[in-house]
């Protein structure tokens, strides 16, 4: 199979659908295009890619998930949004643009995050699909947004320097690693809503992202410092300008390229006993090598 043709096409059907949602310019609602700003402005759209492959893993089809998928990418964006205030990592540049507070000033920043936090939960709760899956759905991605997900470890991030390895990992599995659990559990439960998925789905599914959202940031924290800006879409060297803590300053790049192939190893041996997950298998390895 062409996994990177595969890669573009579950894109595209995440691309258009957000466009469906969020292209109409609405200049007589700014905190709309503000929001449409940041979503719009591009972006690996990772997240909602694994939670559409997530679903074929578990028997299901693409488009079965596309809700959840986008609702997913939504809650990131806001997360990006927030991020890049100047109380947080404080960056002028996001996804190849200036970002949102540079754009439209702190505050409407502020009110896009939240606005489209809310507006990924009413698109997963508005979904097709069994009103069971949705509810599952809405509350695996209320978990791994909250306290003890996202925000939990945007605040260790934020508030704890001088951490240890060990409490990286903590730091890391939750700023990052939470999101990817829910968007391929999402994934599985968009199919489990329509037909018997193959048992260990869900486990699975949590294995392979807990060790891909390692992997992910620590990749995430080797390219601030050997990338450029213009590749990467986002200041270069943020993490050394905010004096962070990362595998990076503790270990060094090539120990942490070592820790990047450990943990991609670990994600694909998750998957093992399922005879279709070429293609998650080759986007943990395309991840790993990726250079934005
Ligand atoms: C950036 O996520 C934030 C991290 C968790 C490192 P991505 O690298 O997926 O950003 P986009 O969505 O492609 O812009
Ligand atoms: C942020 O990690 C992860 C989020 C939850 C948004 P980073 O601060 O390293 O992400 P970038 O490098 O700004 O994308
Ligand atoms: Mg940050
Ligand atoms: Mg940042
Ligand atoms: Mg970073």
């Amino acid at each position: 199979m062409d996994y990177p043709q595969e890669y573009q096409d579950c894109r595209q059907l995440v691309e258009r659908r957000l466009e469906e949602l969020f292209l109409q310019p609405c200049p007589q609602k700014p905190l709309l295009e503000a929001m449409r700003y940041s979503l719009l402005a591009g972006g690996k759209r990772i997240r909602p890619v694994l939670c559409l492959q997530f679903c074929r893993l578990a028997g299901g089809e693409a488009q079965e998930a596309l809700d959840f998928a986008c609702g997913v990418e939504l809650l990131h964006t806001y997360s990006l949004i927030h991020d890049d205030l100047p109380c947080m990592d404080n960056d002028a540049l996001r996804r190849g643009k200036p970002t949102c507070h540079k754009k439209y000033g702190e505050t409407v920043a502020t009110l896009a995050g939240d606005a489209l936090q809310a507006a990924a939960f009413e698109l997963v709760l508005g979904a097709d699909g069994s009103a069971a899956a949705r509810a599952r759905a809405a509350l695996a991605l209320a978990q791994a947004a909250g306290e003890m997900g996202m925000c939990g470890g945007q605040y260790l991030d934020t508030m704890e320097n001088n951490c240890t390895a060990e409490q990286l990992y903590t730091v890391h599995h939750a700023k990052t690693g939470a999101l990817l659990e829910a968007a391929c559990a999402m994934g599985v439960l968009a199919s489990q809503g329509r037909r018997e998925v193959p048992t260990g789905a869900l486990e699975a599914a949590g294995e392979y992202a807990k060790n891909l959202g390692v992997a992910f940031q620590i990749q995430d924290d080797i390219l601030d410092v050997t990338a450029t800006t213009q590749a990467l879409g986002k200041p270069a060297g943020s993490d050394r300008a905010n004096e962070k803590t990362t595998f990076v300053t503790l270990l060094g790049v090539d120990a942490c390229r070592e820790l990047v192939q450990k943990y991609t190893w670990r994600a694909k041996e998750a998957l093992g006993r399922f005879p279709n997950a070429g293609f998650l298998l080759w986007m943990a390895d395309y991840l790993a090598r990726r250079e934005s």
